[in-house]
């Protein structure tokens, strides 16, 4: 089953509008560059940047994605963002369930599904993070956790086509730490074992698991390239232009 390689760029708390819109330009001109390589590739600028990241992208066919939304529509939900706010910006995904969010905002994998339930509904594809932190890896918890995650996170309607998992250790994030290929390896197998469970064995074959932790060029070739591992979700190495693309040139087919 082929899947086709994702490679998004999650730039988190970064970028102001001159560097941000520049930072989206050179991706643009990058990504045309390669033509009709394998991948799709995807940036997901904080909630300031999207209009001006979504013209800059414009002729390009790199896609727009938020970092998070809120489970409701609208209402009164002082410095929310609703997905359907999202859809009509131009973006096609959100990210739910990053481990910077379900930290430092205490989001259970409960609120996560239902977030990426009402990003659905609002016709947005949702990017949902999974991952250990370290203290759970050290205590033989990994698969486990990640386990837990996906039962709890991933909602009823979730398809191959409207869902996307990235697995992220929370240890590995922004670190320079990696785990090792078989530990990924082991990972992702998981985690579309998991998803077989609750989804079908057709579903799994074909929902794509990203790798997110770290990435860069160096270790995309390695990390990126397993069976599993459909593309990576790239933090810091987002942040420039000829690394995001390094990443993208280490796994995509010419
Ligand atoms: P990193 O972040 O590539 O900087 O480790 C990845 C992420 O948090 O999505």
């Amino acid at each position: 089953m082929k899947r086709k390689t994702l490679i998004a760029g999650n730039w988190k708390m970064n970028g102001l509008l001159e560097d941000g819109t520049a930072l989206a330009k050179a991706v643009a001109l990058e990504a045309k560059k390669r033509g009709s390589q394998g991948c799709e590739f995807l940036v997901c600028p904080p909630f300031t940047l999207l209009t001006s990241v979504k013209k800059a992208l414009r002729g390009s066919k790199v896609g727009l994605g938020a970092q998070d939304c809120h489970v409701a529509a609208s209402g009164a939900h002082t410095g929310d963002i609703s997905p359907q706010m999202l859809k009509d910006l131009g973006c096609s995904y959100v990210i739910v369930g990053h481990s910077e969010r379900r930290a430092d905002h205490h989001e259970t994998s409960a609120l996560v599904c239902q977030k990426a339930e009402s990003a659905h509904q609002a016709g947005l594809k949702v990017i949902i993070c999974v991952g250990e932190t370290e203290s759970e890896r050290d205590s033989g918890k990994t698969l486990a956790v990640c386990q837990k995650q996906i039962k709890e996170s991933v909602p009823q309607d979730a398809t191959a086509e409207n869902t996307v998992i990235a697995y992220e250790p929370v240890w590995a994030i922004g670190t320079g730490k990696t785990p090792t290929v078989a530990d990924v390896a082991e990972v992702h197998g998981a985690i579309r074992a998991e998803i077989s469970k609750k989804f079908g064995k057709a579903v799994a074959a074909k929902m794509r698991i990203l790798y997110g932790g770290s990435v860069k060029p160096s270790n995309a070739p390695q990390l990126l390239s397993l069976e599993d591992v459909d593309g990576g979700l790239v933090g810091g190495a987002s942040l420039k232009a000829a690394d995001f693309m390094g990443i993208a040139d280490a796994v995509c087919q010419k």
